[in-house]
């Protein structure tokens, strides 16, 4: 028998209605603060991902599905933003609306050691809001975050932020770090050893005892921002106190693609384990020119759906669905029986009937594990009155009702 693969997940039936009930919010949400969806392939150019996300990333060095199909090095796209800022330059959506507030929802693929919360497809609920600079665009993408969750029924996670500040802040953070780790390099552990010579500011962020420790020791606080960035970090923050958003400032928080200027954030919930970020994001104002267009503004953020499903008790509803459940009884009542199924559906009320011709018991019970609302049953007395047994499956009472009044009385 074929299994899937691993890092990969079927989403059964009775898991989703709490997709369907993540999305459905999102999109409700997404539409209240004007952003409209794109939708972009899975699979991109691999170069687009060394060019944005970064060629020395964990992302890129590790972690891409590659296609190699002949000339060309195709890569499923291990995140939603590269492609999004690609499709708005190729699309030219700058030319034509300037300012563009986007989400999507979809499927992404990092090869990694699937574990807990850690997959190889998982799947992302994301925003881009490219063409500003707007310190007030940052609390907007914060907020909106913020107000997902809250419509996803999570609480208890925390918000972290911090400023990596422009390219020159980060470059001076950098220096700063190469200078004051370089005595203390074999104390690191060995994926820092190889950040210090790539990626540095990964070092921050490292989950080890012994380098947080480090970390922690360096003391590190915002001067290395400039004037301008640390003016935008402030606006960030007033905007949130403002919104009564609750977030932590860690300036730790370094995020792992090399795409990301000024403010970045993640959202983590302790009743994940050591997968615990849900979401994250921040602005990257040089992506767009790096792609080739003109120097513009952008920020965003993406929730990974599989994590926020893990948190206790969120998304828990399931989507209201009053189903009618139709059992006939020989051959007369089945044929009208489909007759008035289609009714039902046409009236815009979801039905169902038994199509493994079961005993009336047996019909029941395949009602009742099919979570109908209703119960009709029509037999040849009730086909000879023009009516059927409407049974409601909540308190068990049950009625006969005129064919001519099912449809209201299926609606009240
Ligand atoms: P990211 O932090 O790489 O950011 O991914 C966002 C979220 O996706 C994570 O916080 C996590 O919840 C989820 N996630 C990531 N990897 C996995 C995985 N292997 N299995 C399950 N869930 C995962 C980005 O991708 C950026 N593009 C976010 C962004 C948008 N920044 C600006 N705009």
């Amino acid at each position: 028998m074929f299994k899937r693969i691993p890092g990969t997940k079927d989403i059964l039936p009775s898991e989703t209605p709490a997709w369907q009930t993540a999305e459905a919010e999102a999109r409700r949400i997404f539409s209240l603060y004007n952003y409209q969806e794109i939708r972009t392939p899975i699979i991109e150019e691999a170069s687009l991902f060394n060019r944005t996300l970064g060629s020395a990333t964990e992302i890129v060095q590790k972690q891409m599905f590659l296609i190699h199909n002949q000339e060309d090095l195709y890569a499923l796209r291990p995140e939603g933003t590269a492609s999004i800022v690609r499709s708005y330059l190729e699309n030219n959506l700058e030319k034509t609306r300037g300012f563009q507030k986007l989400y999507y929802i979809g499927p992404m693929f990092r090869f990694e050691r699937p574990q807990k919360g850690r997959l190889r497809q998982f799947h992302h609920i994301g925003a881009e809001a490219i063409g500003s600079e707007e310190a007030d665009l940052d609390v907007e993408i914060i907020s909106l975050a913020a107000e997902m969750l809250k419509n996803f029924g999570i609480s208890g996670h925390q918000i972290k932020i911090n400023s990596l500040g422009c390219p020159l802040d980060k470059k001076k953070l950098s220096d700063t770090l190469k200078k004051e780790l370089s005595g203390r390099m074999d104390l690191l552990c060995p994926d820092c050893r190889t950040r210090a010579q790539n990626n540095i500011l990964r070092v921050l962020d490292c989950k080890n005892d012994s380098c947080r420790q480090i970390v922690k020791d360096l003391g590190l606080k915002e001067e290395y921002l400039c004037p301008d960035c640390h003016e935008h970090f402030a606006g960030v923050k007033r905007g949130l106190e403002d919104l009564g958003i609750p977030f932590k400032t860690d300036p730790r928080l370094v995020r792992g693609l090399d795409y990301y200027n000024r403010t970045v954030f993640e959202i983590s919930h302790d009743g994940l384990g050591s997968q615990d970020a849900i979401g994250a994001g921040g602005r990257y104002n040089n992506l767009v020119h790096e792609l080739g267009g003109p120097e513009m503004g952008a920020a965003g953020f993406a929730f990974g759906v599989e994590r926020l499903l893990l948190v206790p008790n969120s998304l828990n509803r399931t989507l209201p669905q009053k189903l009618v459940y139709l059992v006939t009884l020989g051959k007369e009542a089945r044929r009208a029986g489909i007759k008035i199924l289609n009714r039902i559906r046409n009236a815009g009320i979801p039905a169902d009937i038994d199509y493994l011709n079961k005993s009336l018991k047996g019909a029941l019970r395949s009602a009742n594990d099919a979570g109908a609302a209703f119960v009709l049953i029509l037999g040849e007395d009730e086909l000879k009155k023009n009516s059927i047994s409407m049974k409601n499956m909540s308190d068990g009472s049950q009625k006969e009702v005129g064919l001519d009044n099912l449809i209201g009385e299926l609606k009240c």
